[in-house]
Order: C-alpha cells, then sequence, then structure tokens
C-alpha cells in the first residue's frame, strides 16, 4: 500500500499556500540548471515523461543524495540536512502529472492460452525479462515475442471524469487501483475499447495493463489515459533512445529557455519569437551574443546522453546581432518572462528596476526596447 503515502503529500503540497523548504531551495538553486518551471535548461526537465534515472520517489531521492556521475548534478546529501532533501524530493513529485514509473515484464506466452488475463494469474508464472521504462510509456523492442504485463502510477492534478482509450490487436485487461476496469478479448473490434468514466481526486493512482498480441511478430498496443478539458496522457509511444529530436520553437508566443549550446555561455537566455528568430541573451553582462532566423534548437535526443551532448541551434545567423544592451558594469540580472510575442527580461541597473523587451520584427528580424 505504499502508493497511499504519496497521494497525501501531493494533495498537501498542492493546497499550501506557503512555498515548502523544497520549492525554497528549488528556486534558489536548482532553477539555474533544471528552469524555473522545472522545463529543463543545462539538466532535464523534471515535469516532462522521460526519468533517466526512474521517477519514483525513491530514485529521485537518490538521485538528490547521490548526483550523477560524470555530469554537472552533483550529490546534495552533504548540503543539506534530510528534511530539506525530503522536502526538494516531494517539490518535484508535486509538480508531476501523467504516467510515472511504469515498469514493462514480458511472460512466456504458451502459459495464458485460454485463460482469462488477470493480476492474480500472472503472480503464478514467472517474468522473461523485467524493464523499468525511462519513457514512462509503453514502447516494445521490435519482434518481441510474449504476454505483457504493465505497472505504472498516473498523477493527477486535475480532478475529474478520466476514461482509458485503448486501440489493439489480441486480449487486453486494464486494472485501475486492483479493479478490472477493461477487458477485451481478441474478438473485440480493435478501436472500440473505449471505456467506462471513472471519477478521479487529485493524487496518484496505480494500474496496470496485462496484453497478450494477437500475432506474436509485433505489439500493436496504443493507448492512452483522457481526462477533462483535454488532458490526455499516452501510454505508448516510441522510444526516445532512438533518435527522435525533440524541437523546440516558439508558438504564437514567445519562449525562453535555458540550453547548453555550443559555444554559448550556459547562463545564456534563448528567447524565441514567434516569427522563427532566436535571440541568445548573456544575463552576465547584459549583451546579445547572437541571433538567428528560419530557427528552430534540436535538443538532444538521446537519454542516455541527454546531459552530455549540447543542444543545437538550427538557423540562420543574423548579422550584426552581436552588442551590449546594459551598459553600466553595475547591473543586475533577476528575471525573464515570456509576454505575448515578446521576451521580457528584468535587471536592476545602477539601482533601478530596467525591462528589455526583444520582440519580433518582419520576418527574420528582431527589435529591442529598454525601459
Ligand atoms: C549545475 C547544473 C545542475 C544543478 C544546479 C542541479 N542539477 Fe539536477 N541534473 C543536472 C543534470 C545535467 C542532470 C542529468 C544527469 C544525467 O543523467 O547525466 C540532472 C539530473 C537530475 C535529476 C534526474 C532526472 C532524471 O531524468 O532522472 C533530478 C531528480 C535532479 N537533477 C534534481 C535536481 C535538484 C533537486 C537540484 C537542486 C538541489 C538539482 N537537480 C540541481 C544538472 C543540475
Amino acid at each position: 500500500m505504499k502508493w497511499l503515502l504519496a497521494p497525501l503529500l501531493l494533495s498537501t503540497s498542492l493546497i499550501q499556500a506557503n512555498p515548502t523548504q523544497g520549492e525554497i531551495i528549488y528556486k534558489q538553486l536548482c532553477f539555474t540548471c533544471h528552469g524555473p518551471n522545472l522545463e529543463g535548461g543545462i539538466g532535464p526537465s523534471l515535469t516532462d515523461a522521460y526519468w533517466h534515472h526512474g521517477s519514483s520517489p525513491e530514485a529521485i531521492f537518490e538521485v538528490i543524495n547521490h548526483g550523477v556521475e560524470g555530469s554537472e548534478m552533483i550529490g546534495y546529501k552533504d548540503v543539506f540536512p534530510e528534511t530539506d532533501r525530503l522536502s526538494l524530493r516531494d517539490f518535484l513529485l508535486s509538480k508531476q502529472e501523467g504516467v510515472r514509473e511504469m515498469v514493462r515484464s514480458i511472460y512466456p506466452p504458451e502459459f495464458f492460452k485460454e485463460k482469462r488475463l488477470t493480476p492474480e494469474l500472472f503472480k503464478t508464472v514467472e517474468s522473461t525479462s523485467q524493464t523499468l521504462l525511462p519513457e514512462n510509456w509503453i514502447y516494445m523492442a521490435r519482434n518481441a515475442v510474449g504476454v505483457i504485463r504493465v505497472t505504472a502510477k498516473v498523477y493527477i492534478r486535475q480532478a475529474g471524469s478520466y476514461h482509458f482509450s485503448i486501440r489493439r490487436l489480441g486480449r487486453t485487461a486494464v486494472y485501475f487501483q486492483d479493479k478490472e476496469v477493461h477487458y477485451s478479448d481478441d474478438k473485440a473490434p480493435k478501436d472500440q475499447d473505449i471505456n467506462k468514466p471513472i471519477s478521479l481526486e487529485p493524487g496518484i493512482y496505480s494500474f496496470e495493463i496485462l496484453h497478450e498480441e494477437k500475432k506474436s511478430h509485433s505489439y500493436r498496443f496504443h493507448g492512452s489515459l483522457n481526462g477533462p478539458t483535454g488532458t490526455r496522457f499516452p501510454l505508448s509511444g516510441r522510444s526516445l533512445q532512438g533518435n527522435i529530436p525533440k524541437i523546440i520553437v516558439a508558438g504564437t508566443e514567445a519562449k525562453i529557455v535555458r540550453k547548453w549550446i555550443k559555444d554559448l555561455p550556459p547562463r545564456a537566455l534563448l528567447c524565441l519569437l514567434p516569427n522563427k528568430v532566436i535571440v541568445a541573451y548573456n544575463t552576465v553582462d547584459g549583451s546579445i551574443l547572437n541571433a538567428w532566423h528560419s530557427a528552430e534548437i534540436n535538443q538532444t535526443p538521446s537519454l542516455p546522453d541527454r546531459s552530455q551532448k549540447p543542444s543545437e541551434i538550427k538557423g540562420a545567423e543574423i548579422p550584426e546581432s552581436t552588442r551590449p544592451i546594459l551598459k553600466s558594469p553595475n547591473s543586475k540580472f533577476v528575471a525573464y518572462e515570456a509576454k505575448g510575442a515578446a521576451a521580457l527580461i528584468r535587471s536592476i541597473v545602477d539601482g533601478k528596476p530596467m525591462t528589455i523587451t526583444i520582440a519580433p520584427k518582419g520576418d527574420a528580424a528582431f527589435s529591442i526596447s529598454t525601459k
């Protein structure tokens, strides 16, 4: 019943008006690498569905304590007392939403012939392999043969009605909090597996999927858990461990990110404007480092390397972009914010607040104003 501990943590931190010690430390220290909203930068995102070192409370605590050897992530065991480190872990957990801690086990198919797929049945047979999926959704090695059992947790932040939507070929059972919520045998039409609604409060829940493929040469299982106002948590996908890059571009609004880019200082802010212009701003000396048009950021894709390899900016350099903006040596960077199409950078210059606005201009340029 371990999961029962976690919903309490999650819901208390959701309603807490005052920041916890973990949140305070995060905002003073961790954000420099993991981003102010945990969206990632030099270090990976701490809210997405990819957890190289595991997304369980234990795994997260382990990384906070001991760091990751050979990376910028140091261990904080000797830096903060245990209560602070636990509070950091709980702060990270309170920001999670969607599927986590997915474990996939594969079983010999012969055993399951003519038997109804239930968790009890799986307890009576040994799995041939068990893998904690770093991507938090099901993906299959090609040519995998067998019956699979996937166990996972789902972090719900929005109360409302949820349902599993599953397309598959073969037999599939879904158990939510140990109760069967879906069963289809191999005669069920593959596109009609929309399940009955489950009403959920914010918290952490467990579920499992039992699946036997109709043809054994490849798995054809697609699923998601869908919730209110368009919430959709994928249950299946392709492994990012291959070579699918994550492209970052601005939408109709500007986006500001920090990424490790070769030849740029790690503290550079990358302002992505809706006209596909990217402006690199140096927060240390208040200058424009460079700018590109028709540009996008190609984030390092593969998980094992994602912090060892820099991301890339693809685009054409805008000539003569490099220039100082805050000319005073007595300036201090404070914060940044995307506002509509523009990126705002706030600093204190000679004791007075100053805001730099970087806005799109035409198709391939940008404008800068200070106030
Ligand atoms: C100097 C930059 C830096 C700072 C500061 C930093 N991290 Fe990290 N962190 C990283 C990098 C880089 C990785 C990826 C390590 C790897 O897998 O190679 C990482 C990984 C992690 C992971 C594992 C993520 C995963 O995908 O499994 C967690 C959790 C984490 N950091 C939490 C924290 C917390 C909490 C703090 C603040 C106490 C912090 N980090 C401060 C750079 C940093």
